[in-house]
């Protein structure tokens, strides 16, 4: 093989109740890349459609990652890459993450697969860091696994994939507003009250477990955000409105979709989640905001290859 074609999918991170550890893939909405294996050592971009970045491969998410990557591995082929950009950046939904891990993840493919998943995650995340400051990981680790993952450590770094009931279905609202994650982190407090700290916790272990009994009940009720949420919301227009009417149109659950200003709702069943798509598109005509809408089923792929050579 000496070219793929790939989509690499849109992700949601903190999935409300685990900042920086939860994420989920998308499967509707995602970039797509052309990576190919060349004579000439190094990375090369060469070219980004439908959006404005930069082509340097040290200022490129895809490009840092890619270097990451060649740092630990002995090769005598450099690789091009071509970026269609269909995720916006700045939209809460994993822009720079599909693209760190999708260079990697391709790469690694036309190398033989030399590393593992958990070491792909690691090198894409050096694409958040250059993005965000923060080289956090619940975007790059669905990406790269599919389905929901849980980063249950950083130091060592521990990607746990997590069962995806086959019902579950998510909408997600781009009001067109840019949040940069570096300003939505910034605002954030250091601390965390204990009885917050406990009732967030009570959350996540409830999601993981219905997501592996495929309880959606349960899951439902631990779609609560009680740290970041409350002073991330103030960012984005209609927050509550959005949220609000998602529940009443039957979502399980509605929070910010990473940094936001995305907000993304899970629900039982597609007829459900194109119910919420109506309510949370209601919300934002009303008061007259432009929007991106997308309905999706979880990917429990991740990056798909869309043709070889
Ligand atoms: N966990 C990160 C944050 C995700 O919320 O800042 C950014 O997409």
């Amino acid at each position: 093989m000496e070219e793929l074609r790939i989509f690499t999918p849109a992700t949601i991170a903190n999935v409300s109740c685990g900042f920086d550890v939860l994420g989920l893939a998308l499967d509707t909405v995602g970039d797509e890349m052309i990576i190919k294996k060349v004579s000439q050592k190094g990375v090369k971009i060469t070219k980004i459609i439908g959006q404005d970045l930069p082509l340097e491969t040290h200022k490129n998410v895809a490009g840092v990652a890619a270097l990451a990557l060649l740092a630990e591995i002995e090769t005598k082929f450099g690789f091009e890459i071509e970026i269609d950009k269909r995720i916006k950046p700045g939209s809460g939904i994993g822009s720079s993450a599909a693209s760190a891990a999708g260079v990697v993840w391709a790469i690694n493919e036309l190398l033989g697969n030399p590393f593992h998943k958990t070491d792909l995650v690691r090198f894409a995340m050096e694409g958040e860091r250059l993005a965000t400051g923060v080289a956090h990981a619940d975007n790059v680790a669905p990406a790269l696994f599919g389905g929901f993952t849980l980063v249950r450590s950083y130091e060592p770094l521990d990607i746990i994939p997590i069962n995806t009931p086959s019902k579950l279905y998510a909408t997600v609202i781009h009001p067109q507003i840019e949040v940069k994650t570096s300003d939505a982190r910034e605002i954030l407090k250091t601390t965390v009250p204990l009885k917050n700290a406990i009732k967030q916790w009570g959350n996540v272990g409830g999601l993981i477990s219905g997501l592996y009994t495929e309880d959606y009940g349960l899951i439902g009720r631990s779609l609560e955000d009680f740290i970041i949420e409350p002073i991330r919301s103030i960012l984005i227009p209609a927050f509550e409105a959005v949220k609000q009417l998602s529940l009443n149109a039957g979502a399980l659950g509605c929070g910010i979709s990473g940094s936001g200003p995305s907000i993304f709702a899970l629900s039982k069943g597609e007829k459900v989640a194109t119910e919420v798509a109506k309510a949370m598109e209601l919300a934002y005509e009303k008061i007259g905001i432009d929007y991106d809408i997308h309905i999706s089923k979880i990917n429990n792929k991740g990056i798909k290859i869309l043709e070889s050579k």
